[in-house]
């Protein structure tokens, strides 16, 4: 074959490889990363018989952490701040929402979500890739799921304090928001100003607003 066929099988290949990949399958019990962070690379396992019970608990989601500037404090429990999660395929996250607090639209690339509502009202919803939402208030006991990939967001609409502890198929589900992806990311004005019919100047109040943090 020539190289340039076998290139496009390659290529043909790894997308659909790609495509279909998620966390791969532990080849061990567990493995606690030696190296402080963790990358399901089990080349780092530290020694199984040095594991303790601490090595699978984590004790930082006791209370919410601190409330950014629309009304949500998020901490993600995944295997970079919780090494015992390593190669297991699974994370999780606590968010709490402020009266009328916005968890802005996200997604996810690596995993689908499943969310329970502790406490309170949240409006919560996603969108496919049609553009479709799919959207209600989901009250206290009430779980919903975001498809892996999708657009996602959720708004407090109770009048108390609200609370949703969510789990990823991934231990590193990774989370992109979209008003910072696209304003706070360093895209050029003028590509942003066609994008969105916007004018320079409100194009750089929107970056100003969104400039990474
Ligand atoms: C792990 O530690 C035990 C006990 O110290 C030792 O016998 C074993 O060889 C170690 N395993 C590896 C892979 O280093």
């Amino acid at each position: 074959m020539f190289p340039s066929t076998l290139l496009f099988f390659f290529v043909i290949f790894l997308q659909k490889y790609v495509s279909l990949a998620s966390d791969p399958d532990p080849v061990q019990d567990f493995c606690i990363s030696s190296i402080g962070y963790s990358s399901a690379n089990t080349d780092h396992c530290k020694n199984s018989s040095t594991a303790t019970v601490e090595d699978f608990v984590f004790s930082g989601i006791k209370l919410a952490g601190k409330f950014g500037p629309t009304g949500l404090s998020a901490t993600s429990v995944n295997s970079n701040i919780f090494p015992g999660l390593n190669t297991l395929g699974m994370s999780f996250v606590r968010a709490d929402f402020e009266v009328g607090g916005v968890n802005v639209p996200h997604f996810h690339p690596r995993a689908t979500e499943i969310a329970f509502v502790l406490e309170g009202k949240v409006y919560s919803g996603f969108v496919d890739t049609n553009n479709k939402i799919f959207a209600k208030v989901i009250e206290k006991g009430e779980v919903m799921v975001f498809p892996k990939g999708l657009v996602h967001f959720q708004v407090n609409v109770g009048d108390t304090p609200a609370t949703i502890l969510g789990s990823f198929n991934s231990q590193n589900p990774g989370l992109q928001r979209i008003p910072t992806a696209v304003f706070g990311s360093g895209i050029k004005d003028e590509l942003l100003e066609k994008a969105f019919g916007l004018s320079s100047k409100e194009v750089s109040k929107l970056k100003k607003r969104f400039a990474s943090h």
